[in-house]
């Protein structure tokens, strides 16, 4: 496990000497958009907590609060050997993963295949025949002498918004993170990927569709039983925790023990879709207009990787074409008016350059968009690259303190995963500052001492969470205990 670090860094803002008296208004006007100060962050929070209330009652509200079925914490004693799918936003994985009796303790092998680009806006049946292909082929290498009618258990992780009756259900409420592919919207999408398994004779059999999010809350818990929240910081956003059923009315009819527990996707990427509270500057809102799903995921458009870059790039673009400042001026910038064209790698590169005379900023610049930035330009888009990610972790910091003050969490710990949090710097330590700011933690007298909320990196949950649901899944089966397990198609 890894700690959240030293504190934040001390921010770029005192370090722009070169900038002109124009560059230096343009950099305030923009710290003034960008910056959540720690009020705000407070409000945030407070209606964070309200939203997620509401996304449990009948009503609902647009957090959609998912029931998964998943219903205990592994006891670190499941045991067998599962395949795990994750169809995430850039690859697609397949994993074989052996729980051993050892407790807590995993074997894995897994091979990872490239989601093209054009399936994420193609045509459904192409894209399960995608998934069904990569995953014939994996069994084939991995057990060429599979018994003739055996078929391997597979938990599928599938990270969009679904509604699940059944842990073997996933109906998809909305495509995310730029997916866009006619005609699934409102389906099942098990049984479109069991066609396409069925038409291939791949011996599989989907035990259980599964978040990211749950499965790293999942996968975080069989190692560290301290872990109450399961969250991914990469392409999208979102967080998984465990709620009492008891305290989910929107279940009441199916009278579960008040008791039981009931693990929550939270889909939080649609937090404020109603633009109530978060503070969206004018390019958030290009951003949001200009998305597959206008309306939709107002949270996750500020905070995932998916978007750090666009908001970037969408700033310097205005920049140069309607401020007085003329960024880049007399520079072909063609280049930076693809949308999308910038991904969070770019920005985690800035504010990795280590020279004082920004060099590798400066290489980026000239490699990726063919543009020579002046050296008041440089210390400007550094100082831009800082304000988004911050922003962006000190945003995320919102939706862990919401979800620990609902459950009245004073002190866990919060497994996280994705790209944006293993790779984007300061990410932690700006989120880590973001909830002492929240919660009103004192300083800390030694620095090595934890914080009694620390998000630390997870364990693999859409590899180990998603065969660990699978088995759990198994096991409910053979204890009877079928109150939501599978779909009823599915007993035999
Ligand atoms: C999806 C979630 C997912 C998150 C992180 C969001 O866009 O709606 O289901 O957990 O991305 O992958």
């Amino acid at each position: 496990m890894v700690g959240l670090g030293p504190k934040a860094p001390p921010s770029r803002k005192g370090s722009m000497t070169e900038l002109s008296q124009d560059l230096l208004e343009q950099a305030k006007e923009l710290e003034r958009q960008l910056t959540v100060p720690a009020s705000k962050l407070k409000e945030i929070t407070n209606h964070f907590v309200s939203e997620l209330e509401k996304g449990l009652s009948v009503e609902g509200g647009s957090i959609p609060m998912n029931p998964t079925w998943v219903m205990s914490f592994p006891d670190g004693h499941e045991t067998g050997t599962f395949l795990a799918l994750d169809m995430g936003g850039t690859n697609l994985r397949v994993c074989e993963i052996t729980l051993t009796d050892q407790k807590s303790e995993f074997d894995i092998i897994q091979s990872k295949y490239r989601m093209p680009e054009e399936l994420k806006t193609g045509v459904s049946e192409e894209l399960w025949d995608y998934i069904a292909d990569c995953l014939l082929q994996f069994v084939e290498t991995h057990h060429p002498n599979l018994p003739k009618g055996e078929k391997l258990p597979l938990g599928f992780t599938f990270s969009y918004p679904a509604t699940q009756n059944y842990i073997d259900e996933g109906i998809l409420q909305r495509w995310t993170k730029g997916f866009d592919i006619a005609g699934v919207e409102g389906k099942n999408v098990v049984p479109l990927l069991k066609a396409s398994l069925a038409a291939k004779n791949v011996p599989i059999r989907l035990t259980a569709l599964i978040n990211d999010t749950t499965g790293t809350l999942i996968a975080s818990a069989y190692t560290d039983p301290k872990m109450r929240i399961g969250c991914i910081f990469g392409t999208g956003c979102n967080a998984a925790y465990m709620e009492n059923c008891g305290s989910i009315p929107k279940l009441a009819h199916m009278n579960l023990p008040p008791d039981a527990l009931m693990a929550i996707n939270c889909e939080w990427g649609a937090f404020d879709n109603e633009h109530i509270v978060l503070p969206r500057t004018p390019y958030d809102i290009i951003i949001d207009r200009d998305s597959p799903r206008p309306g939709q995921q107002a949270f996750e458009k500020m905070i995932a990787g998916l978007y750090l870059g666009e908001i970037f790039r969408l700033i310097l673009e205005d920049m140069h074409d309607n401020k007085p400042i003329k960024m880049f001026k007399g520079q072909d910038i063609s280049a930076l008016r693809k949308a999308y064209s910038l991904d969070s790698s770019f920005l985690s590169a800035i504010e990795e350059d280590p020279f004082e005379n920004l060099q590798e900023t400066y290489d980026l610049f000239v490699s990726k968009l063919n543009i020579a930035p002046s050296r008041a330009e440089l210390e400007f888009v550094r100082r831009l690259a800082e304000l988004i990610g911050t922003r962006a972790a000190r945003l995320s910091a919102c939706g862990i303190s919401a979800i620990c003050k609902k459950k009245g969490y004073d002190t866990c710990h919060v497994g996280a995963d994705g790209s944006v949090f293993n790779k984007y710097p300061h990410f932690k330590a700006r989120g880590a500052q973001a909830l002492r700011e929240i919660l009103d933690w004192p300083e800390k007298k030694d620095p090595t001492e934890e914080d009694p909320i620390e998000v630390l990196a997870a364990e693999d949950g859409s590899g180990v969470g998603a065969a660990l649901i699978a088995a759990l899944t198994i096991k409910r089966v053979h204890q009877g205990n079928l109150a939501g397990v599978l779909h009823p198609e599915n007993f035999r």
